[in-house]
């Protein structure tokens, strides 16, 4: 699915898609300082552009056409860390998301905010916006240290799709959850030497040591130091302050779950401020994910599951002699072919297709007929049958590979060279499987 980042920031929200599967076309923030880490982190583009101005923005979105925009308006204005004037200016910027959502119209977004934001008219005004459009929605707050992240912060949660039910994936985002909170000892395992830290509490009626098997509490964008006349507090959970110290850059961005190596570079202010505001990359990812299930692509449990259903064949045209005729309203899969098996199919001489981990329900697949590989940066054109659908291991084709790793497997026949060169197309990796029939392949409708 093809996304496109509003908000980007230093790219949490981005990272966890991305990890998800979901390919980012472009991100668009108006900070350059944290434009220039996103810059330094992925390889598509992302552009300083205010977002306030719905016009422009719409204009430079619409060239990606965008199947999904996901987003985070800045939430000063009503998270409990700010002045709460949601007047002020930056509240506005959520509804300049859903503005800019309700122009593009994609079939999915998801926006992201503090939890406080339900209380505002603003998410209101938003919300009608998106129910105009026709969006079904579903509105959550998650808590992400049961979303594989070692930090008790809350985040509400927005995902639309068009011509849904209001809350249709509120089942799924339930059942996903982890039973029991991540600590930062089970996030970091013997990778962190200290058992108790400081983290600067807003009152001093607080505590401000924290233990490690506990969740962080919310890493926010400024890290203070702790003052030398720091008193322990009732609640704190040691009896000397001997060894304590505040968790470092590093160590933050690391509990808002950016892997090791991710480049932040800039003022420490400005770093712990992106750190502060990012989405959690877990988090992220456990939306995408999420959203990746609801569509039943949530893989491995399906291609076991297939397999119990279709012990032997998914689809059988076996005996079906290699046919020039084509059948236009039959369906095709288009599907991309990796690097490592490229060659095959390049010559016409491949036997075997496997797909990824990720593929929809089998309903579709029944309906499968043909198959043209897609080939990275150049596209279509080579048309083949498809003989065998059946579940096999990527073992078969890589014997290097774990034969438990199961791969829906496509036994092929080369039928003919649709067209005289390779075409780019626009890949749709999920409506493939169910509606893309090679009359439409033919007239250029997919
Ligand atoms: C909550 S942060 C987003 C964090 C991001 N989603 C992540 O996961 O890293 C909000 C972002 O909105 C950006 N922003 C604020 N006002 C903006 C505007 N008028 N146009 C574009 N971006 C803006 C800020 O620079 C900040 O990076």
């Amino acid at each position: 699915m093809k996304v496109v980042d509003l908000f980007c920031g230093c790219g949490g929200l981005s990272l966890g898609f991305q990890k998800a599967g979901y390919e980012i076309l472009a991100a668009f923030d108006n900070w350059e300082e944290a434009v220039t880490v996103y810059h330094n982190n992925f390889d598509h583009p992302v552009i300083k552009q205010d977002l306030s101005d719905v016009e422009s923005t719409v204009v430079e979105i619409e060239k990606y056409r965008p199947d999904m925009i996901i987003g985070g308006p800045p939430c000063q204005d009503f998270s409990s860390a700010g002045k709460r004037n949601e007047n002020n200016g930056r509240g506005d910027l959520t509804v300049s998301y859903a503005k800019i959502v309700a122009a593009i119209k994609p079939e999915w977004f998801v926006m992201e905010n503090v939890d406080r934001i339900l209380k505002t008219g603003k998410l209101v005004e938003a919300r009608e916006i998106f129910k105009d459009c026709g969006y079904g929605l579903t509105e959550t707050v998650l808590n992400a240290s049961f979303c594989g992240v070692p930090q008790r912060r809350k985040r509400f949660i927005m995902i639309g799709h068009l011509g849904e039910n209001d809350g249709f994936m509120a089942d799924v985002l339930e059942k996903r959850q982890a039973s029991k909170e991540m600590t930062i000892a089970d996030y970091f395992g013997n990778q962190i030497d200290i058992k108790y830290y400081y983290r600067h509490p807003r009152s001093y009626a607080r505590r401000g040591i924290f233990s490690v098997n506990e969740p962080s509490p919310t890493i926010r964008g400024v890290n203070r130091p702790m003052p030398s006349g720091y008193q322990l507090h009732p609640t704190d959970p040691v009896t000397t302050l001997e060894g304590i110290r505040p968790l470092t850059t590093r160590e933050r961005s690391m509990i808002q779950t950016f892997p090791k190596d991710f480049k932040f570079i800039g003022t420490k202010t400005d770093m712990e401020q992106m750190i502060g505001n990012a989405v959690p990359v877990n988090l992220a990812k456990f939306v995408g994910d999420s959203i990746m299930a609801y569509l039943g692509v949530d893989n491995p449990i399906n291609v076991v599951d297939i397999k119990k259903e279709f012990p032997a064949e998914i689809v059988n045209h076996g005996s079906e002699v290699v046919d020039s005729n084509l059948d236009n309203g039959k369906n095709v899969l288009v599907s991309l072919v990796k690097s490592d098996n490229v060659d095959l199919f390049l010559d016409g001489s491949a036997k075997v297709y496997y797909t990824g981990k990720k593929f929809p329900s089998t309903v579709a697949l029944n309906k499968l007929y043909y198959f043209m590989p897609y080939i990275k940066k150049q596209g279509i054109r080579d048309l083949y049958l498809i003989k065998i659908a059946r579940v096999g291991s990527k073992h078969e084709v890589h014997p290097d590979a774990d034969e438990n790793d199961l791969r829906l497997v496509f036994e092929v026949e080369f039928i003919k060279q649709l067209f005289d060169d390779y075409k780019p197309i626009r890949l749709k990796i999920w409506d493939t499987f169910t509606d893309t029939t090679l009359e439409k392949i033919i007239n250029n409708q997919n």
